[in-house]
């Protein structure tokens, strides 16, 4: 079979090798991919939002099955102009996207199906929501409605960040039109789970749970990242709290979008906070979560394409869905200065026989060097969660490039709440 991956990050490479265990799989095409994809699929320079480009090489290269990663080609389109070619695509259509496209659909529907989430208004109008902020509880939460590189969600301790968070996006256009409308939200307060999983509408599998470190330092400090490390399994989610989650939220979920006559088919994930009052839900993405993949597609021991096809076909009830009881823990390396400003542009040298994520890497004259924010991500999967961090960070040190910066404390809150 010949696969088509649309994306290029550390996402991507974790999806690419796991298809590419199935012995079925001839080729795989990365599109756009990145310099460390190119070890393991033919990488092709179109732009992951270029749906047409997308679109006539899937049918010019008579693609089996196509895997469209990224939240933004979802949120455009990519698997609608992808089916209608003829191309079998794993991921949601246009209509199911918006689920993670906008934030005030997601929220309007959550509280027409009373799945639990936290209190909120939407503004299209900025007096409004300044004079709202006047006497709303503080701390808050202000968010873009639309996609925003995950940076549209400001914490505000005070009503003055509360008030600038607003301006900024509805006056000065900080995220363009992702700021027309805001939601303005409660904070809510608890250990944070990521839950992926997988669903054709029907059925819905959840994969094993994972802890994400948005933050760019270590103790949770500094500014929010697209995510510096992960370890899976989230210790907090226990299994009462999974059968909660099921009932409350996920299965909900689904229900209400195609009560909404938008079924979704493909990955979809699930960021929840567990407050004193229960699960909530804190976002939905459309999408398999980066760096969480990097921990979660390591301990599934059921074949990915086989999963993928089956929900194509809406036949997941009949996969096989197996995820082992080990644990895996991801180290990002980034280039210093992420999320803020960096260099780029150095060799990057790295054992071969690990699990190693490349994201924002290139070759140039024949050599791998850094190209982005993010540069890799360091997996190690063992038989306890102590042994999984420490062996990502043994393989940490073996992996050189010149600025690299990391977290020296993924896993050790995850460590810390399974003493418990
Ligand atoms: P998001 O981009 O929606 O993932 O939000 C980024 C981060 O902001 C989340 O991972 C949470 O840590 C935090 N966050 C979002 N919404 C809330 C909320 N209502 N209360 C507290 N923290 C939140
Ligand atoms: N790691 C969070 C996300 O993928 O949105």
């Amino acid at each position: 079979m010949k696969i088509l991956v649309v994306g290029g990050g550390g996402r991507e490479h974790a999806i690419i090798k796991k298809i590419k265990e199935n012995k079925n799989v001839t080729e795989i095409f990365a599109l756009p991919g990145n310099g460390g994809i190119a070890a393991d699929a033919t990488c092709v320079n179109i732009g992951a939002k270029d749906i047409d480009a997308i679109t006539e090489f899937a049918v010019r290269n008579n693609i089996d099955f196509a895997v469209v990663a990224p939240d933004d080609p979802l949120v455009l389109g990519a698997v609608d102009s992808l089916n209608a070619a003829g191309i079998k695509t794993f991921g949601p259509n246009k209509a199911a996207a918006i689920i993670e496209g906008s934030k005030v659909f997601s929220k309007n529907l959550m509280k027409k199906y009373d799945i639990p989430t936290a209190a909120y208004e939407v503004f299209s109008d900025m007096e409004k929501a300044l004079e709202y902020l006047d006497t709303a509880p503080i701390p808050t939460v202000i968010k873009a409605d639309g996609l925003a590189l995950g940076k549209g969600v400001i914490i505000a301790a005070t009503r003055d960040e509360a008030k600038s968070a607003v301006r900024s996006m509805m006056q000065d256009k900080v995220f363009g039109d992702s700021g027309n409308n805001i939601v303005v939200e409660e904070f809510l307060e608890g250990p944070e789970v990521s839950v992926l999983s997988f669903t054709d509408g029907k059925t819905i599998v959840p994969m094993i749970s994972s802890m994400d470190h948005k933050r760019a330092l270590d103790g949770d400090k500094g500014p929010n990242t697209g995510g510096m490390g992960t370890v899976a399994p989230n210790p907090y989610y226990t299994e009462e709290i999974a059968d909660r989650c099921m009932k409350e939220i996920f299965i909900p979920t689904i229900e209400a979008m195609n009560k909404e006559g938008r079924i979704f088919s493909g990955c979809l994930y699930f960021g929840l906070m567990l407050t004193k009052n229960g699960p909530k839900v804190i976002e939905y993405n459309c999408r398999f979560g980066d760096p969480e993949t990097q921990v979660v597609l390591p301990l599934l021991e059921s074949d990915l394409l086989d999963i993928m096809l089956n929900i194509y076909d809406r036949t997941l009830d009949k996969a096989e869905v197996k995820f082992s009881d080990k644990s895996a823990c991801c180290v990002v390396m980034a280039s210093r200065g992420y999320p803020q400003k960096y260099e780029t542009g150095y060799e990057i040298t790295m054992p071969q026989d690990k699990n190693i994520y490349v994201a924002g890497a290139k070759i140039d004259g024949g050599v791998l060097k850094t190209a982005g924010g993010r540069v890799l991500g360091v997996t190690e999967v063992a038989d306890t969660l102590a042994d999984a961090v420490y062996n990502a960070y043994k393989t940490v040190d073996s992996v050189k490039f010149e600025n690299a910066y990391y977290r020296k404390d993924i896993g050790a809150k995850a460590l810390k709440a399974e003493e418990k």
